[in-house]
């Protein structure tokens, strides 16, 4: 945050400067005009010529001013103008495809490889692995390892360069993007909010909602106006689950902005948002980081337990929580180093997996020591 008001200050500092000095040359520039001209009705003999020249050279350097700041101030605007033709310029993503056939399908990638425009390494590589339906998969590595590219891919925002992920039986690229994205509830390392109230940031496509545990209503009916007292109880407690119930009581209808919620009151929003959903795949990426270890245990298993039948892609840094899961694929490079039971992973003294764990207990017990 200070970095951004540094940063902030040193261009507004720089904007000031300029301006004095050309503040500072303009006035030298109109002295100059008005002494010139007051010599020379010093050397000539004509009074009333005299006064009318002084008087127009005044005005004169009042209108050089003023045309010397127009430029700057256009010249400002015109950044605005190459910016809006920048972002028109940008090809926009593919609209049209195949809907889905499949519900809640299997995802698989296959020799999946991705490497960004005008980067020189390969960002995923060869990456080959299986989501069932209903399983609950982690992702793990160190940073840089790929995993978040890995979600991009898998989302569509980012056409594979080789290799394919298939939905079911369909390639992700004979797909509608937008049909694709519509399987996903995802919590972000930034988990994402509306402007709006509440009730807006928890049910954004106004649904009616079953929050009974496994509750799979998989076509939500549009809320009518009789449900509206029942809709409020399964928001309320949604937010209970979380346990924002305390904090958000008869707050529904408020502007989020007012709530003023912390970091981690916003990510359990944002799980919350999900009890309340029925998309079949959930994807968390470092979700839970801006809670405490507790916390992050309390929330996985709210959603294992309230969502059991959505399939899962789990990425976090902290490994503890993964052993709870059906597998784990352990990626390095961009690549899948090493996938199967967490537990067997971690009993294998040889495994990436093993390894990994073992360097995070290690710090934990530093940090302690
Ligand atoms: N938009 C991008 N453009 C170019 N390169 C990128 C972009 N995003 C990521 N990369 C590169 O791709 C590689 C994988 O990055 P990615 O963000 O997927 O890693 P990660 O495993 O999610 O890391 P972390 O644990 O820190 O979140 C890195 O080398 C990164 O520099
Ligand atoms: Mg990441």
């Amino acid at each position: 945050m200070l970095i951004h008001y540094d940063n902030n200050l040193r261009s507004w500092y720089t904007t000031t400067s300029i301006n004095r000095w050309l503040g500072l040359h303009q006035t030298l520039l109109s002295a100059a005009l008005v002494g010139a001209v007051a010599l020379m009705v010093a050397l000539s003999d004509s009074t009333l010529f005299g006064a009318v020249a002084i008087t127009y050279a005044f005005t004169t350097s009042a209108m050089l001013n003023a045309l010397i700041r127009t430029f700057a101030e256009v010249e400002q605007m015109m950044n605005a103008v190459e910016r809006v033709r920048e972002y028109s310029e940008i090809a926009s993503e593919r609209q049209e495809g195949e809907p889905l056939r499949d519900p809640h399908p299997a995802v698989r990638f296959v020799n999946l490889g991705l490497r960004y425009p005008e980067a020189s390494q390969w960002a995923l590589h060869k990456v080959n692995f299986e989501l069932a339906p209903g399983e609950k998969i982690g992702v793990c590595g160190r940073t840089g390892a790929g995993k978040s590219s890995l979600l991009g891919a898998l989302q569509a925002m980012y056409p594979a360069s080789q290799g394919e992920i298939y939905y079911g039986e369909q390639p992700l690229s004979t797909l509608a993007p937008e049909a694709v994205r519509a399987l996903f509830d995802t919590v972000s390392q930034t988990p994402l909010t509306f402007f709006g109230t509440l009730r807006a940031n928890l049910a954004p496509l106004d649904q009616q909602h079953d929050l009974s545990p496994g509750g799979t209503d998989p076509q939500p009916d549009r809320l009518g106006d009789g449900d509206a007292q029942r809709n409020d109880e399964r928001l309320t407690e949604a937010l209970q689950r979380v346990g924002l119930g305390e904090r958000c009581a008869g707050r529904l209808d408020e502007d989020l902005d007012r709530l003023q919620l912390s970091a981690g009151e916003t990510q359990l929003l944002v799980i919350a948002r999900i009890l309340l959903s029925h998309r079949p795949l959930i994807v968390l990426d470092e979700a839970t980081s801006d809670l405490s270890h507790s916390g992050m245990r309390e929330m996985a298993d709210l959603l294992y337990r309230y969502r059991p039948d959505a399939s899962y892609l789990v990425i976090a840094h902290h490994l503890e929580p993964l052993l709870s899961l059906d597998k784990v694929v352990v990626m390095e490079a961009g690549t899948v180093v090493e996938q199967g039971s967490p537990v067997g992973l971690l009993a294998n003294p040889g495994s990436r997996f093993h390894q990994l764990f073992a360097r995070q207990v290690n710090r934990q017990i530093d940090q302690i020591a």
